[in-house]
């Protein structure tokens, strides 16, 4: 029998990463998982948001899937080295794509903004990266927990978001920005109401390509055709409750009808 595939992250928020995936193959079958007792990992300390990933992967690991991937920033950076020593099938990370964003701005000069929880800016990891691909001390970040709550309340309210992000930015000359980093796996959800509030030539990126082709490679899947449907889906949570899963199956359904 095909093993499932397993995604994993605090909330929804890596819902944004499996459906890109469902897109690419729609002949697998997937898990996904959401801590919903402990979202918003974000404003978490480090050691308590590791207790809680090492218990959602054990969950995980019950129901004896093919691969991990950790579709969460915070999480990546907190545990996937330890996971990796752990466990013996393919454990997939994401962390914010500053190596690209820098790249594609070397030449104009431009910087690079990225968003990303509390906890994963303050992490090693991620100070690492920068310092490793950022020799011309060109990136800024911020921490955007609110967006974090309102997504997990379905809010996709465009005045309150786009008001959000202008406050969020009003000290930045924007004009000076080459490209923005989601760097946390809720966020693209509100891509097309950050799009409103940037000038045209800044672009938006996130890790969801990079990591599902990353996915591809490890398990060494084929390309698919078809067309994905939600019975491919697993939905499971650390609480339970019918709710969390309806509000998983809700905010899939926005993204693909956002097209997101
Ligand atoms: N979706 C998560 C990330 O990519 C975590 C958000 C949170 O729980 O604060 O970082």
């Amino acid at each position: 029998m095909n093993k499932k595939i397993a995604f994993f992250d605090s909330g929804i928020g890596g819902l944004t990463v499996l459906h890109r995936a469902l897109q690419q193959f729609p002949e697998e079958q997937f898990i996904y998982y959401a801590d919903t007792l402990h979202v918003p990992y974000g404003p978490k300390t480090a050691d308590e948001v590791r207790g809680h990933i090492y218990d959602a992967v054990e969950a995980i690991l019950r129901e004896n899937v093919k691969a991990i991937v950790i579709a969460c920033n915070t999480a990546t950076s907190l545990s996937v080295k330890e996971l990796r020593a752990r466990i013996d099938i393919p454990v997939i990370g994401m962390e914010p794509a500053v190596k690209p964003a820098v790249e594609m701005n070397r030449e104009s000069g431009k910087r690079v903004l990225v968003f990303a929880t509390a906890l994963t800016l303050s992490q090693a990891k991620y100070n690492e990266l920068v310092s490793r691909v950022d020799d011309h001390n060109t990136v800024d970040s911020i921490p955007l927990p609110e967006l974090v709550e309102w997504c997990e309340q379905l809010d996709f309210d465009e005045d309150k978001i786009t008001d959000y992000f202008r406050m969020k930015m009003a000290d930045l000359d924007l004009n000076m920005y080459g490209t923005v980093v989601l760097g946390c796996t809720h966020y693209p959800y509100y891509t097309a109401m950050l799009r409103k509030v940037l000038p045209a030539h800044v672009r938006i990126i996130d890790g969801s390509m990079g990591t599902v082709n990353r996915l591809q490679q490890l398990l060494g899947l084929s390309e698919q055709h078809g067309v994905w449907t939600e019975d491919q889906i697993t939905f499971l949570s650390s609480s339970g409750k019918s709710e969390d899963l309806d509000n998983m199956k809700h905010a899939l359904q926005y993204l693909q009808m956002s097209n997101l």
